[in-house]
Parts: structure tokens; C-alpha cells; sequence
């Protein structure tokens, strides 16, 4: 298993990163499918595979890079994760808390967590934007199961503000400052990595959700235990399954994410140099 109780396994990982950049970034980003070109924007970057840190996990999807980057945006030193892990991919969602940990380590204090989803909301569009308002995982496990690590966080936390409304009502006056309305909804967690079917769908619905994805609840739920800052962003990539009457491929998925990453290129920039610091 490649986890641990003891926090001394993710300072590893951070101590690797700190001895190739020197510095401690103040946002962490982790980039969703095909929303990798994001990291084109990082000046002087500093780029890490996954796969020379110690103690950290191995991308294994096709459409996600496995980079880690550290740079300049928007006049703030960030670290962004170009590919992300899944639980689809094999991981447990124990392992799963390794990246916010190792960012905890480093002592990140901000996260934006960012996807592809699909829409369950009629009313949103492929190529839409939805912050994350709050989630749905049931799933019902928790990441952060297991021996409590203390320098994280409290065995119990609170999860009622997880996607911090400070960062939700920023990100969307940046977004009205560029003349982009932003959807806002509920995130609804399927574990993967097939999509839904439409019955699922249209319960997912009845249940409150305005997006569904593969994604992200594990960070964000990480990162509440580490009381983070979070901000997540949904890039809609196409309608869930049964809305239309299609099939949906992983084709979509991309191409959607790929008309619309100069969008959130502006958007996230933007974001992240009017973010002063929480705390
Ligand atoms: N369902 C689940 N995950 C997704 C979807 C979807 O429709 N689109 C992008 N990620």
C-alpha cells in the first residue's frame, strides 16, 4: 500500500520538491482532463515528474500529464498538478490524499481543484464554467479514514463550507470583470471509469446535483482536514448521460475542455493574483 499514518511520509515527498525549487508555494493547483495547457502559463517553471518524488503516486490516464510544476502566475508562487489520480485508476481513497497532504507539507494554505464534468443540470451547457457550490459523494468513504495524522487536521471537521464562499464570490467578480457568467451547482462524485447511465442520471438529478465527475471530492475533502482554502471549478464537457441522445465518449470530454482552456486560462490567472492570503 502505498500510504502511510505518518506524516513524515508526505514531509518526504515535500522535502524532495523544496530541495528543486527553494521556495514554498502559496497556491496549489490541480489541472482535470485536458485543462493541462493551464500549466503553459506558469513563468519560470520548474517541472517535477510525478515519478521522481518520493512516496508519491503514478498517473496512469492517458489524457493526463503527470507533472508537477512550480512557477510564477498571476504574480503568486503556485505548484500545479498537470494529471491527477483517480480512484478508477486502481488508487484507495487513502492514497488518494497524498497530493494535499504533501501541499500541506509544503505549507499551501490555498487550493483550486479544477474538472471536466458532465452536465446534469438541462439548463447548462458543454463548455459552460459551474464553481463548485458543494458536493454530493455517496460513495459515503472517506479519504481521510484511518488513523487520524494530528499535523493534518482533527480526527472530526467540519465540511459545510468546504468550497470556501470567499474564493466562490472572487472567482465569479473576476469572471463578471471579463464579461463571463459562471454557473454555480452541486458536484455529484461517481466513482468511474464508466459514465452513468441515464437512470443513474436522472437520480443524481432528483438528488440535487447540478454536474457529475470522476473527480476532485477526495482533494476537497483532504483539504478540508487540512482547513485549506478551496476553490473547484467544473469545466462542462458535455451533457450527462440520457439528456441527449447520444453516447458520451471520452473524445467529447476532451474536446470540449480543449475549445474552452483559454477561458479558464484568463480566468484562473486572474483569480489567483486578486487571492490574497486567509491566514
Ligand atoms: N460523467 C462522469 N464524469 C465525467 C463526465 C460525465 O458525464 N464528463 C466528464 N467527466
Amino acid at each position: 500500500m502505498n500510504t502511510s499514518n505518518d506524516y513524515k511520509y508526505y514531509q518526504t515527498s515535500a522535502d524532495y520538491i523544496l530541495s528543486k525549487t527553494g521556495y514554498q508555494p502559496e497556491i496549489a493547483l490541480i489541472l482535470g482532463s485536458a485543462l493541462g495547457g493551464l500549466a503553459e502559463e506558469i513563468e519560470n517553471p520548474i517541472v517535477i515528474d510525478y515519478a521522481d518524488i518520493p512516496n508519491f503516486l503514478v498517473s496512469t490516464v492517458e489524457f493526463h500529464a503527470g507533472k508537477l510544476i512550480m512557477g510564477n502566475l498571476g504574480g503568486k508562487k503556485v505548484m500545479c498538478m498537470s494529471g491527477r489520480f483517480h480512484y478508477y485508476e486502481g488508487y484507495t481513497f487513502e492514497e488518494l490524499t497524498t497530493p494535499i497532504r504533501v501541499f500541506h507539507a509544503l505549507g499551501v494554505k490555498q487550493v483550486i481543484l479544477t474538472n471536466a464534468a458532465g452536465a446534469v443540470n438541462p439548463a447548462f451547457q458543454p463548455g459552460d464554467i459551474m464553481v463548485i457550490r458543494d458536493h454530493i459523494n455517496l460513495l459515503g468513504a472517506s479519504p481521510t479514514r484511518g488513523i487520524n495524522i494530528h499535523e493534518c487536521g482533527p480526527r472530526f471537521f467540519d465540511v459545510s463550507n468546504m468550497y470556501t464562499k470567499r474564493l466562490r464570490k472572487l472567482v465569479k467578480e473576476v469572471a463578471a470583470q471579463q464579461g463571463l457568467t459562471l454557473q454555480e451547482g452541486v458536484y455529484y462524485y461517481t466513482p468511474g471509469p464508466h459514465f452513468e447511465t441515464p437512470a443513474e442520471i436522472q437520480a443524481i438529478h432528483r438528488l440535487g446535483a447540478d454536474a457529475v465527475g470522476m473527480s476532485t471530492i477526495t482533494e476537497a475533502l483532504t483539504a478540508a482536514h487540512c482547513q485549506m482554502e478551496l476553490l473547484g471549478l467544473s469545466l462542462i464537457s458535455n451533457m450527462a448521460a440520457g439528456i441527449l441522445d447520444q453516447p458520451i465518449t471520452a473524445e467529447e470530454v476532451w474536446e470540449t475542455s480543449e475549445r474552452t482552456v483559454e477561458t479558464f486560462k484568463v480566468l484562473l490567472r486572474e483569480t489567483i493574483k486578486k487571492c490574497s492570503r486567509c491566514r
